[in-house]
């Protein structure tokens, strides 16, 4: 039996889509198992580029089935307009599932996104407004609406009913903005049912049986884990757990139906949306990664902030999903700077720190403690075997290694399916 599971280990897009896609050839399952689509995972084949923000990455390199699992949170219109994309490129969807445990993103949800972040001036988070949040919310709260009620007609109705009852009460009362229609909701969620309901199924068989019958499960995630809701920069996270605890709740498998954690990190730190970054880089050198790296948001096109690689969230990250292998991204990005810089810790307030403290204050004050590493020049990205890359990209990885105290098992050095380094098996 073999389960893998993939995470990302910073504050998301270290790469996790192109991982995905590279280890999903030999996968027989792939399932997302948190998160909606706030996610936008990228996904680079023969210069064709995807966009997956709901469906697992998986589905172009696998055979396999696709599933989204019971943690994660559907905005069906969007699902239907990605398969749409997908179908059009030629893509066999008949693969994808839908968990019926899952939780269906309502307008109301979306809108709820909104208003808290307009309302929040300052303090907002930076959400990616797709309701992500709110669902999260109504699902714990034990009034959300799942996939499974959308096969009732009458349960849908009630459980509409009355959640638009209470929302749109806030909306008139609490934030004065208009209420939302039922019909208009009621008639389009019937539409989305009408054409997503032969793909909702009870997803717990799919997964056990392919782990007793020794076949290779994957657990896709989605965000990583500096905006885990528990043990990221809170309250600048997102709603979900998308560390390796998230990925067995997330999906109901046990513990031990994880043989792999694969945790996927970018050679340098980049963070969209609000929360301290202590590593950050407000100046030229942080708008050259920008650029070199083309880090703009995948879902909601947002520059996103560039620092130095922090070893202090790489360890964190490690120690939360029991990271077997990592996964170095983008260390093409790098090329041509004269110095690099690490961060083994933090001083805060005169202290030394080498891990996260739970005060967002205090990490606010946060002062990353560099060392400084020679840089390269040569353009690495056509590199396929360790021992040709640079000696001092060598130096770099096995810093990163000695910082994280983990082992490096796979470097990539482009955006493409074929543009990697294998240093160990995965
Ligand atoms: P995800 O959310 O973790 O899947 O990551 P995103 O897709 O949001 O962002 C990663 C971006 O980096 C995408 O544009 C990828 O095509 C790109 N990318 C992935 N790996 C590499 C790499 O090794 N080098 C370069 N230059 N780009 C990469
Ligand atoms: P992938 O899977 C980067 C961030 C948002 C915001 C915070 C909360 O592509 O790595 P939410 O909409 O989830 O309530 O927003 O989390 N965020 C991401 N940042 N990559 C992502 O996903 C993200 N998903 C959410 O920017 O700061
Ligand atoms: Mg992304």
């Amino acid at each position: 039996m073999a389960g893998y599971v993939v995470v990302g280990m910073q504050w998301g897009d270290e790469g996790k889509g192109k991982i995905i896609d590279v280890i999903s050839k030999k996968a027989d399952i792939i399932t997302r198992f948190q998160g909606g689509n706030n996610a936008g995972h990228t996904v680079v084949v023969d210069g064709e580029k995807f966009i997956l923000h709901l469906i697992p990455s998986g589905i172009l390199n696998s055979p396999g089935k696709c599933l989204i699992g019971p943690g994660v949170v559907v905005d069906p219109k969007v699902l239907l307009h990605e398969i749409d994309i997908l179908e059009k490129k030629g893509i066999d969807m008949s693969r994808l599932y839908i968990s019926d445990r899952a939780h269906i993103i309502m307008p109301y949800h979306i809108e709820m996104d909104k208003i808290k972040e307009d309302r929040s001036g300052a303090k907002k988070i930076g959400t990616t407004r797709r309701g992500i949040g709110p669902c999260y919310r109504d699902k714990i709260d034990r009034i959300g609406i799942r996939a499974v009620d959308l096969l009732s007609d009458k349960v849908f109705r009630e459980k509409l009913k009355s959640n638009l009852e209470e929302k749109n009460e806030l909306f008139e009362k609490i934030y004065n903005v208009p209420k939302l229609d039922f019909n208009e909701i009621y008639s389009d969620y019937s539409e989305y049912t009408k054409l997503l309901k032969h793909r909702i199924v009870d997803t717990l068989p799919i997964i056990h049986d392919a782990i007793n019958n020794n076949e290779l499960v994957l657990f896709e995630g989605a965000q990583a884990a500096m905006l885990d809701i528990n043990y990221g920069t809170y309250p600048y996270v997102t709603s979900s757990s998308p560390t390796t605890g998230g990925a067995l709740t997330g999906t109901g498998i046990s513990a031990c139906a994880i043989n792999k954690v694969i945790g996927v990190i970018k050679a340098y730190t980049t963070r969209v949306g609000e929360g301290p970054f202590p590593t950050e880089l407000l100046d030229k050198t942080g708008d050259d990664l920008r650029e070199i790296g083309g880090e703009y948001g995948a879902t909601t096109g947002r520059p996103r902030r560039c620092g130095w690689f922090d070893g202090v969230v790489g360890r964190h990250a490690v120690l939360l999903s029991g990271i077997s292998d990592i996964v170095l991204t983008k260390i093409d990005v790098l090329s041509g700077l004269d110095k690099i810089k690490i961060a083994t810790h933090y001083e805060i307030d005169g202290k030394i720190y080498d891990y996260i403290p739970a005060s967002i204050e205090q990490l606010e004050r946060a002062k990353p403690v560099y060392i400084e590493l020679d840089g390269w020049k040569e353009d690495i990205t056509k590199i396929k075997e360790y021992d040709k890359l640079p000696e001092n990209t060598k130096k770099y990885i096995k810093k990163l290694e000695e910082v994280m105290k983990s082992k490096i098992s796979m470097v990539s050095v482009g955006p493409d399916r074929e543009q990697n380094i294998f240093i160990s098996e995965i």
